[in-house]
């Protein structure tokens, strides 16, 4: 049903997520260090999951302080409500940051683009209502300010709901090798001869029914899960750049010998596998994460 009620937003969705890409292009390299703030790839995942919380809560918080001020009467609880409308406000633009930032990287006509820009959508018409509501309590009317606030709430209280069935239905921003990592195997398992491994060209093979991407530098080879954590691009296919592989589909950057993360908007480590050479063929063990 959400789909379907997004599916004539589509054109304003692709149109936001371009112009977000288009916003961050011409900032080069300090561009791509503010994006991966942004994104959360600091952090291990998205810094946005973090501002929604505080939004939510912060909300849920000034509506308590409201209905406590009118049912006893305490004048007093105007000012904190007013100080912790004010947190959830500030965290709120930073939710609308993170979020525009998180959703650039979406793929264009797809369903989880549109919801997840109904979702958008919704949560800026909640921020207009907070914002309202601060302003009128700024300028000391508490009683308005706290039915924008209920305003602001309900419709708030949708936009999460939306941002949930995203990330549940869609698997939004979470790790994409959550449920395909595989069982840690003790014994080391060949699966290419290291003659057949090209130098320093990044590799598909196969360990079981785990595609693996392999880097050879010399005799040393060194293993990462071929689909990236960030939304399942094919790292064989990226750009290998010193020890780090950068995937085609959204630009996320790992380190080759560990798969941690170097930029976003992948939030999550790359699977890795230790690997050896022995008798001529290339053995790996793992995965590790
Ligand atoms: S799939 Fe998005 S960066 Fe790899």
């Amino acid at each position: 049903m959400l789909e379907r009620m997004a599916r004539p937003l589509r054109g304003v969705s692709n149109g936001i997520a371009s112009a977000m890409g288009a916003v961050y292009r011409p900032l080069g390299a300090p561009g791509r260090l503010l994006q991966d703030f942004l994104n959360g790839s600091w952090l291990g995942h998205s810094l946005h999951a973090v501002l929604v919380d505080v939004v939510v809560g912060g909300a849920t918080a000034v509506l308590l302080l409201d209905v406590l001020r009118a049912f006893f009467g305490i004048e007093s609880l105007e000012t904190a409500a007013a100080w912790v409308l004010g947190l959830a406000w500030l965290s709120a633009l930073g939710a609308i940051l993170t979020g525009l930032t998180d959703y650039k990287d979406t793929a264009p006509n797809s369903a989880e683009r549109d919801v997840t820009g109904l979702h958008g959508l919704i949560n800026i018409v909640a921020t207009v209502a907070f914002t309202v509501s601060l302003l009128l309590r700024l300028g000391a009317n508490h009683d308005a300010g706290f039915w924008w606030l209920l305003v602001g709430y309900l419709v708030v209280s949708v936009g999460a709901y939306i941002g949930g069935h995203v990330v549940f239905k869609y698997g939004y921003m979470v790790n994409h090798n959550a449920f395909s990592r595989g069982k840690r195997a003790k014994e080391f398992t060949p699966v290419v001869a290291l003659a057949a491994l090209p130098e320093a060209t990044p590799t598909k093979v196969e360990l079981g029914t785990t595609a693996v991407m392999l880097v050879r530098r010399g005799d040393v080879v060194h293993a990462l899960k071929e689909t990236c954590s960030h939304a399942g691009g094919p790292l064989s296919k990226g750009e290998l750049k010193g020890d780090t592989i950068t995937c085609p589909w959204h630009f996320s950057t790992f380190r080759i010998t560990d798969g941690s993360v170097v930029h976003g908007p992948a939030g999550s480590r790359q699977v890795s596998y230790r690997a050896r050479v022995n008798e001529g063929q290339v053995e790996l063990q793992g995965p590790y994460d």
